[in-house]
């Protein structure tokens, strides 16, 4: 058992010391590596001179001493190298050793494969060399990287290259100087037998800037997507933000062995391989999509994150939130807004509801944490990105950047606070964030009540907002709701209030716990539609009938509204369907249901991509998130047989438009044709759900047949809803085609771990002893452990065999990758809403993770809050 202590926001003080000029070398050996650092260090307060702590974990000290002096005082514990400064302004030269081939946590300097590459945010530099580890101390850095010539013909750090050159016995050395200042979770170090794919950019003031890939050799061909996007996000950045790139060069590097998706170190981006590489034969759409989106984020970084940066962790939404925000619109713009934006709150709501309704909940602005690890969360990062949507959506296009503009007059080079960001908008905007902020600081999802009337007399209908608040100290939010009144044709209403039109879709805001808007000259009863494009993250509570949500599934003319609410009609029917199994009585599906699908299914005013979001069944998660009891089994059953019943109703129609779209085209990825890919793949999905042969041959035909992966992948996963030898044919194909690709093959176990028929902790157990897996790759931990924790039915299993695969696993991962291993401890968050034998289950196996000896805080803090 172990015990971790907790930091708070409000303790936060300035440094006492800052760090202008960092010049290091590191030099790699076999057996280790040596880095040797001069630090220019000056004194950041009137006051008497203080120690100067700096940070400094898993490092083997040499020396320490002023430059050109023989030896100096000093003090050394396991966390810090502590000195009592002999003036205000001096330079520390210190020498320390690493071990990055043994480095298994992937934190600072460490081994991925045969190249050595660094992870830095948020603390990983103080396991490079002793330092300020924390982001508001800037610094301009200078790299020398010496290494073996022929394992490491590449050097790599961030800035530019300003000298290289060749050192006896088959050395060399390259040192890089990067002229902008910035604090070291930016900093980046590759060193390694690497094949280069380069490119250009002409920005806007006509600068060239070359672009540079670096990858494995052999994965040359999986480039060309990652620079086509990276291109389109220095075009975008321009265009839509006026931000320009600031240095001449622009380097990815793809490693398989990664804690996370990327990083933006500045001009030495770092990914894990998975998000960076593909071409038509080794990634999906749904891959594709994701590099475009992430190799976007990384570069919005530059500006978000690396010229204005966060003042300590507690800000981390300053520049995930926003850069979130910032590659959504990115997406939205360049493919279709109404896809991505029922997507992006798809997987909101499946995260980051679930994760603010657990016991692991926090505000986007954390007021303490145990680990910060810990802390790169949905709702950091995609809650954080909803509150800065609110704000664009309030104040508009322009005005958001006119505030951005102002964030970036007023920081530019800063490291600062999510405070500073909301000035920058109210200055811009003439508004009054005040109450807003609100969302910073409280935990949990609102829900929002709404109730109607219409007043046939005076042609008026009422609306009135109820805030409820998750927690007892929570006080109301300030918050936008974007909406639409719809007549009984499926036609927008004039919005009329106190005598003034505001068209026919409006903004409105809400302060108080209670608010009415009446809008006027109604001569019958509308539908209302509220919070289009899911105008602020909250749960709309509000009785409709039927009737009404099937009504806007096929009028409404907000995109998100209409798929909203199909989701919702079919989550009353798969409630029923619930209630109907719990009671032991034969489910029946209402026909209305049916009738509003199908009519969705054949709607000449949907495209297919549309089609595929909104012909779907609603998330397990979603429906297990609603229920009064969590019963994860009942509702995947009550799921199946809506999906069932909805293959059978429109059993002709969906096996023609599967032959009509199944072309055998050349692949392209663009927003079109993966629309036209995911409806097609939807098609084949259901028709699976029927037992006839002929499906199954059908989907065995295009798993033999297709050009790209997208449908390969997608007709072994129709396959995997079945009980057939040919799925069994599929699987076995499949990883004897790509056993000894480290993507391709994760693919493979997160099929099957995460299927809905088949998977088991057996399963689980025989997979973890195929060649292919390795419990040290994250990515394989992910798509084998991670995405069985996400099987809901396997994972809650009555007997908590789930739960104790899962707990064993935690604790193998603890001794050596901790983030890993909290990251996998989430898995549990459902304890508290769990009753009886079951419960029980889960308590013993949390309670096996928290006795271990060496636990590490990261774990220690998910586990503790969990049973708390
Ligand atoms: N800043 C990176 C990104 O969002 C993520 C780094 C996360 N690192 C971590 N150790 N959790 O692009
Ligand atoms: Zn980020």
């Amino acid at each position: 058992m172990s015990q971790a202590n907790t930091i708070y926001l409000k303790d936060y003080q300035e440094p006492d010391y800052l760090i202008p000029k960092t010049q290091l070398t590191v030099e790699i050996f076999d057996d280790c590596a040596r880095v040797s650092s001069r630090l220019s260090i000056k004194k950041n307060h009137s006051g008497e001179r203080r120690e100067l702590k700096l940070n400094g974990e898993n490092l083997s000290f040499i020396s320490v001493k002023y430059v050109g002096e023989e030896s100096i005082a000093y003090d050394l514990c396991d966390k810090y190298l502590t000195i009592v400064p002999k003036s205000d302004d001096f330079i520390l030269e210190i020498v320390n050793e690493i071990d990055p081939k043994n480095n298994k946590a992937l934190e600072g300097l460490y081994q991925s494969g045969d190249i050595y590459c660094t992870q830095n945010e948020p603390e990983g530099f103080r396991k490079i060399c002793y330092y300020l580890d924390r982001s508001d101390v800037m610094s301009s850095f200078t790299t020398r990287i010496e290494a073996d010539k022929v394992d490491f013909p590449r050097l790599l750090s961030n800035g530019n290259l300003i000298d290289s050159g060749e050192m006896t016995g088959d050395r060399h050395y390259a040192v890089w100087e990067d002229p902008f200042p910035k604090p070291c979770y930016l900093f980046a170090l590759v060193a390694g037998d690497l094949a280069k794919v380069d490119d250009n950019f002409t920005t806007k003031s006509g600068r060239e800037i070359a672009l540079e890939i670096f990858v494995d050799h052999g994965n040359e061909d999986r480039c060309e997507h990652a620079l086509e996007s990276l291109k389109k996000s220095m075009k975008w950045d321009e265009d839509r933000f006026d931000l320009e790139y600031d240095l001449d060069l622009y380097m990815i590097v793809a490693v398989d062995a990664f804690n996370m998706g990327a990083m933006e170190n500045k001009g030495l981006n770092i990914f894990n391989s998975t998000c960076a590489l593909a071409n038509p034969d080794t990634a999906t759409d749904a891959n594709f999509f994701r590099i475009e989106s992430i190799i976007a984020h990384e570069y919005f970084h530059n500006w978000t994150g690396n010229r204005v940066t966060c003042r300590d962790w507690f800000q981390l939404t300053l520049k995930e939130g926003l850069t979130v925000f910032r590659d959504q619109e990115f997406s939205a713009d360049l493919n279709s807004r109404a896809v991505c934006r029922i997507e992006d709150v798809r997987a909101l709501r499946d995260s980051q509801f679930v994760e603010d309704a657990g016991p692991n909940a926090h505000p986007i602005k954390p007021a303490s944490y145990m680990e910060i690890n810990n802390f790169y969360t949905p709702t950091v990062y995609e809650k954080g990105a909803e509150v800065i949507r609110m704000i664009h959506t309030m104040i508009g296009e322009s005005n958001f950047q006119l505030g951005m503009k102002k964030y970036f007059d007023l920081f530019d080079g800063k490291a600062v606070t999510t405070e500073d960001f909301v000035h920058s908008m109210e200055v811009a905007s003439g508004r009054d964030f005040k109450q807003f902020k609100r969302w910073y600081s409280q935990s949990g999802t609102p829900t929002v009540q709404v109730t109607s009337k219409f007043d046939e007399g005076a042609d008026t209908f009422t609306l009135t907002f109820t805030q409820k608040l998750k927690n007892k100290s929570d006080q109301v939010y300030h918050l936008p709701v974007k909406l639409g009144l719809l007549d009984s044709n499926g036609e927008e209403l004039e919005l009329i209030m106190q005598g003034k039109s505001f068209g026919t879709e409006t903004v409105l805001e809400l302060h108080t716990d209670s608010q009415s808007f009446v809008f006027e000259g109604l001569k019958e009863k509308p539908v209302p539609s509220l919070f289009r494009a899911f105008s602020a993250p909250i749960i709309l509570e509000m009785e409709t009938k039927r009737e009404d949500l099937a009504f806007l599934l096929s009028y409404d003319s907000d995109s998100f509204n209409r798929y909203e609410a199909g989701q919702r009609l079919a989550k009353l029917e798969i409630e029923s369907l619930c209630e109907a199994l719990r009671d032991n009585k034969v489910p029946q599906v209402d026909h209305l249901v049916l009738d509003a699908f199908s009519k969705l299914l054949r709607s000449a005013n949907a495209d297919e991509a549309f089609k595929a979001l909104a012909f779907a069944v609603p998330s397990l998660v979603s429906i297990t998130e609603q229920q009064k009891e969590f019963s994860p089994v009942i509702a995947q059953k009550a799921r199946e047989i809506l999906s069932h019943a909805l293959a059978e109703a429109n059993e002709d129609y969906l096996a023609e438009h599967f032959n009509r779209y199944n072309a055998k085209e050349n692949y392209v990825f663009n927003a079109e044709n993966m629309g036209l890919r995911s409806f097609k793949n939807m098609c084949l999905h259901y028709l699976l759900k029927l037992p006839k042969a002929d499906y199954i041959s059908l989907a065995q035909d295009q798993y033999d047949t297709a050009n790209n992966l997208t449908d390969r992948f997608a007709a072994l996963q129709a396959l995997l809803q079945t009980q057939s030898t040919a799925r069994d044919e599929a699987l076995e194909h499949f990883y004897d085609l790509w056993k000894d690709d480290a993507i391709v093959i994760n693919k493979w176990f997160a099929a099957q771990a995460g299927a809905p028929v088949g998977s088991s902790d057996q399963l689980i157990k025989k997979l973890e002893n195929v060649e292919a897996f390795d419990i040290q790759n994250p990515n394989k931990v992910r798509c084998l452990y991670g995405a069985f924790a996400a099987n809901l039915p396997q994972f809650h299993k009555e007997d908590g065999s789930g739960y104790h695969l899962i707990a064993d696993k935690i604790i193998e991962l603890n001794s050596f990758n901790p983030q890993i291993a909290a990251g996998l401890s989430k898995a549990f968050k459902k304890f508290g809403a769990l009753k009886g034998q079951q419960k029980d289950f889960m308590k013993k196996a949390l309670e096996k993770i928290i006795a271990v000896d060496d636990l590490s805080p990261d774990v220690y803090e998910i586990v503790s809050k969990t049973l708390k």
